[in-house]
């Protein structure tokens, strides 16, 4: 009686606790779940991190990947306000795959890359023959002078969230990859940090 007791309790505060998490996705069985690929290791964390041994990247959280080594041509428009500089170390990490000049498979093994052979093709290139010019712009600060002078923006929530429930990440300041997209979280499709039905993700901070 007790024990079907424990169990209930325990089911109850798993599923509060399920729905209070916000994007409770995991990376797990997404196209960044390399584990089943037979590219070297079965280790889902692996291609990307590892706890001991990391690459030597400023910026980057255990990065166990090499790294892009591209010098890129920038956004530019008549009507950009921001500063946009060479991608900073959080879309590095993603560039490191996704420019096509690092395979996805060149992770390192106690400290030691491996040659990878995986190279991301057509579909999924972003960045590649070295020109942002035809994305979004990153690696600029998004701050409230910013917003002021664009005229159609939101002022971002602080220098760490550009809204204020917390959905869309800056690191400090700066609108990177990873301001719009959740990289273990596949939930919304495309690993977006939420969903863009409408739009909506891009007029939470544009009020065109
Ligand atoms: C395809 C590459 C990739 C894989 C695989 C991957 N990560 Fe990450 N991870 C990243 C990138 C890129 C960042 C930095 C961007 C960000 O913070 O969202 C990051 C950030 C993190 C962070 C710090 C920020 C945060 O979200 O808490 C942790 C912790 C982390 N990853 C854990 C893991 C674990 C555990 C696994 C395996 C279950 C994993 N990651 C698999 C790419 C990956
Ligand atoms: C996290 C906030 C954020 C999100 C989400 C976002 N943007 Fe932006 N976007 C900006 C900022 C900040 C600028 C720089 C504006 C400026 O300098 O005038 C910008 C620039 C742009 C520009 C270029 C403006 C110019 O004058 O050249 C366009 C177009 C644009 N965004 C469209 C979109 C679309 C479409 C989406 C959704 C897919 C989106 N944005 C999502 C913050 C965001
Ligand atoms: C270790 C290599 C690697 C890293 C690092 C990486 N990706 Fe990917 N990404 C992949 C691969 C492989 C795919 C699947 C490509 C395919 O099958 O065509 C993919 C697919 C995607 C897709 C498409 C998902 C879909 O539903 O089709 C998006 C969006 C994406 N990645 C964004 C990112 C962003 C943003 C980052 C950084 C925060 C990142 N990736 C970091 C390897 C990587
Ligand atoms: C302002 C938000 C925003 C930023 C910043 C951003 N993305 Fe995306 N990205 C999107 C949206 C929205 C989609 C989905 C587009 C669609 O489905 O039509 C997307 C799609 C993708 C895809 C799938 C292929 C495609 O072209 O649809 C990849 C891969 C990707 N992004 C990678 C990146 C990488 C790498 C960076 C940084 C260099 C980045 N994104 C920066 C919003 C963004």
């Amino acid at each position: 009686m007790q024990k079907k007791l424990l169990s209930i309790v325990a089911s109850v505060s798993l599923s509060v606790g399920a729905a209070s998490i916000h994007a409770a996705g995991t990376i797990s069985g997404t196209p960044h779940d390399l584990s089943g690929k037979g590219w070297g290791t079965t280790e889902l964390c692996k291609y990307c991190h590892t706890p001991h041994q990391a690459q030597n990247v400023s910026g980057a959280p255990l990065w166990n990947h090499q790294s892009t080594a591209v010098n890129y041509t920038l956004y530019s428009s008549l009507t950009f306000k921001g500063s946009v500089a060479q991608p900073g170390p959080q879309s590095k990490l993603c560039l490191s795959c996704h420019d096509g000049t690092v395979a996805s498979d060149s992770f390192a093994n106690g400290g030691v890359i491996q040659a990878g052979t995986h190279f991301m093709t057509t579909s999924n290139l972003v960045g590649g023959s070295a020109y942002l010019g035809s994305d979004h712009p990153i690696s600029f600060a998004y701050n409230s002078a910013l917003a002021t002078a664009d005229g159609h923006l939101n002022p971002p929530a602080s220098a760490n969230f550009a809204d204020a429930g917390s959905q869309l990440p800056l690191y400090s300041s700066q609108l990177e990859c990873a301001t719009c997209h959740a990289v273990h979280d596949n939930t919304y499709g495309k690993f977006l940090r939420m969903a863009n039905t409408g739009s909506a993700m891009c007029r939470t901070c544009h009020t065109q």
